[in-house]
């Protein structure tokens, strides 16, 4: 059976670079899905790794609509039977010309809610020996967060439900003005960041006897300092970030770990290390 892949915004940045990747690290014969919300960026970006001799499929996915990330669902049941390797990378970005309280809901709605609909539409397509990783960041380790808020993530105990009422709740904090006086970070990527490694350690603990049984891994995965549109804003000097390029190899390495690798499973991780939840 030929080896399926999906990339959640894949267009440009990480996640095109992970599709370049995949499509050259699994051969010809795979069948990776270059996903984008605006099919036109998405189409110029298939044609872009054409040229270099590669076939993406081009597949329109905004992880903001359940009816997309459903579509997206049905099509790999429908043509494939299942997949092999989700890599849940879609984010929004931080505007420096919007406050947090202006920005949350939108940024909240694409990076976590958005994770949790690709977990809740693909989770179920997840075929014997695949991955099912999620982009998050060394954020989201619970050592950014002040102590007496960690409990609100006890990843052993909440649901994935809890953790998606968790993060309205911030929303509501930060549009309020709330956020900062109860000790959630100023910084949105940092909640959200833990939220998402969050829902993935639960979507690990859920799985993990079907996991164990079919050689499934679920991570997250940092992918350290990019350049990309997304990060250059915020750092004058990127001579230390590495290119997208460069950030794909480690990400792919998680996300190609050959047939009975049983760990790390449900891990952040960075560089192919292990980054503490506490
Ligand atoms: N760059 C870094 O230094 C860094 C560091 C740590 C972690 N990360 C993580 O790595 C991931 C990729 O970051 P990046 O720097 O490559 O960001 P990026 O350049 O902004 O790319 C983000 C991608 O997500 C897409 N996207 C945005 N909203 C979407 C939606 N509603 N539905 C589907 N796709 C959507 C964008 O599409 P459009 O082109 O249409 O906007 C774009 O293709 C993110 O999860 C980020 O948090 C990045």
């Amino acid at each position: 059976m030929d080896t399926v892949a999906v990339v959640t915004g894949s267009n440009q940045g990480l996640g095109f670079a992970l599709v370049e990747r995949l499509c050259r690290d699994l051969g010809p014969d795979a069948i990776v899905y270059l996903t984008a919300r605006d099919l036109a960026r998405g189409a110029e970006a298939v044609q872009q790794l054409e040229s270099k001799g590669l076939s993406p499929r081009l597949h329109p996915l905004d992880v903001t609509n359940d009816a997309s990330v459903t579509a997206l669902a049905d099509r790999l049941r429908a043509e494939h039977g299942g997949v092999d390797i989700v890599i849940s990378n879609a984010a929004a970005r931080i505007s420096k010309e919007l406050t947090p309280a202006e920005q949350v809901a939108a940024f909240i709605d694409t990076n976590n809610h958005g994770t949790f609909r690709v977990i809740r539409a693909l989770g179920p397509l997840l075929r014997e020996n695949s991955r099912f990783l999620v982009v998050a960041s060394g954020f989201g380790s619970l050592k950014n967060l002040p102590p007496h808020l960690h409990d609100h993530f006890d990843t052993e105990t909440k649901s994935l439900e809890e953790m998606e009422h968790l993060m309205d709740h911030y929303v509501r904090l930060v549009e309020t003005g709330q956020a900062t006086a109860q000790g959630w970070s100023e910084w949105i990527n940092i909640p959200s960041k833990i939220a998402q490694v969050a829902s993935i350690r639960i979507f690990a603990r859920l799985m993990s006897e079907e996991a164990r049984r079919k050689g499934i891994l679920i991570d997250a995965v940092c992918p350290g300092l990019v350049d990309t549109a997304a990060s250059r804003p915020w750092f004058e000097d990127m001579s230390s970030a590495q290119s997208p390029s460069q950030a794909a190899v480690d990400v792919a390495w998680l996300a190609t770990l050959p047939a009975g690798t049983a760990e790390p499973y449900g891990e952040l991780v960075q560089h192919r290390r292990i980054i503490p939840w506490r």
